[in-house]
């Protein structure tokens, strides 16, 4: 049995580090991890110009436990009226990474998302022509829609169709939860891949439910049932270089979370190479982990391979129930759990 596996340092391709205390509480989780991450840009107000872009990334260095080497790569977030050209120009100076699309109220901080994809014409082109990756919450907001079809009917109604409208255009598919979002990445061209959490290969909708209502398992997308797990599952260990790590850590205060209205997300940052590794395990594939982690994001992007490697070793890990940083209290994913893998500092 392989008792630890060195691997090429790893990226996280969507993360949520908010501002202010929150940030300060959990960027050192994710630098501890990655080198490098992409940072979604939903702040309140969102990261919609270059200079918030560039305020932003000051921010998260700022805010690094000192001896850090993480590269914070950054987001614009769409609106309806977002400017090509502002996008291009932060693009082009190396500010932005790639932008996001939230459809208008699909998640958190996403009231000034796109109503209309129609409406960015002009910026889509303004992308497909400079290289520049869009980033999808591939959620529909109708809420006729049942809320565990959401992101299958944003495959056909909305990605289809923009994918053929824009051969030439990046896009990856954030968060994918369902058999329907892996099978168009696997069948769609080079241009096209996806982030995998690791929530959506670890738990199916079951644990939202377990013997009453856990707040800590919901997340958007929220989780599916297990037919579409075992599908993300096989995608993400299948070595495709379509699909890459992606945590869609998103930390809430702990009264954020219980509460008659919980706010989703899943704070997975401080064991996720562990949870990962745990799944490729399960599968017999460790081999393919680095690829997953370190390899197959980079490419998509088109940026450099990092040097330097991590280490995870066999050995058993013990997930607090609750992780506390000065006032704040978040409750991390696997709170509570024993994880037989531990990354070696
Ligand atoms: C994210 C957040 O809290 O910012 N929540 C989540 O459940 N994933 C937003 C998002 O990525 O949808
Ligand atoms: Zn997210």
């Amino acid at each position: 049995m392989t008792s630890q596996i060195t691997i090429r340092r790893p990226d996280d391709w969507h993360v949520h580090l908010r501002d202010g205390e929150m940030l300060k509480a959990v960027v050192g989780y994710t630098a501890r991890q990655f080198a490098r991450a992409i940072v979604m840009p939903n702040l309140t107000p969102p990261v919609v110009n270059v200079a918030a872009g560039e305020a932003y990334r000051q921010r998260i260095l700022d805010s690094l436990p000192a001896g850090s080497d993480f590269t914070p790569l950054m987001v614009a977030y769409l609106t309806d009226d977002a400017d090509p050209e502002e996008i291009a120009r932060g693009y082009e100076q190396g500010v932005f990474a790639a932008c996001k699309l939230y459809p208008a109220h699909a998640t958190t901080n996403s009231a000034h998302g796109v109503t209309d994809i129609r409406k960015l014409t002009g910026l889509l082109e303004t992308m497909q022509r400079i290289g520049m990756p869009l980033l999808i919450h591939g959620e529909v907001t109708d809420r006729e829609i049942d809320i565990f079809d959401r992101e299958a009917v944003f495959v056909e109604q909305v990605l289809g169709p923009l994918v053929r409208d824009y051969p030439g255009l990046k896009i990856v598919l954030e968060h994918i939860t369902t058999a329907e979002a892996a099978a168009f990445v696997e069948a769609s061209g080079p241009l096209i891949g996806a982030t995998i959490t690791p929530q959506h290969l670890i738990i199916n909708r079951n644990a939202i439910f377990d013997g009453g209502i856990r707040p800590h398992a919901y997340c958007l997308p929220v989780a599916k049932r297990e037919r579409h797990r075992l599908a993300v599952r096989k995608a993400a260990v299948s070595g495709s270089p379509k699909f890459f790590l992606g945590t869609d850590s998103a930390p809430h205060a702990i009264g954020r979370k219980e509460a008659a209205c919980g706010c989703a997300g899943i704070f997975n940052a401080p064991f996720a190479l562990e949870s990962y590794a745990k799944v490729f395990d399960e599968e017999g594939v460790l081999d393919r982990l680095e690829g997953f982690a370190s390899e197959h994001g980079p490419r998509f992007y088109g940026l450099p391979l990092n040097e330097g490697t991590v280490t995870l070793k066999r050995e058993e890990v013990t997930v607090p129930e609750v992780i506390a940083e000065g006032d704040l209290r978040i409750v991390p994913f696997h709170a509570g759990e024993t994880l037989q893998w531990r990354l070696v500092d």
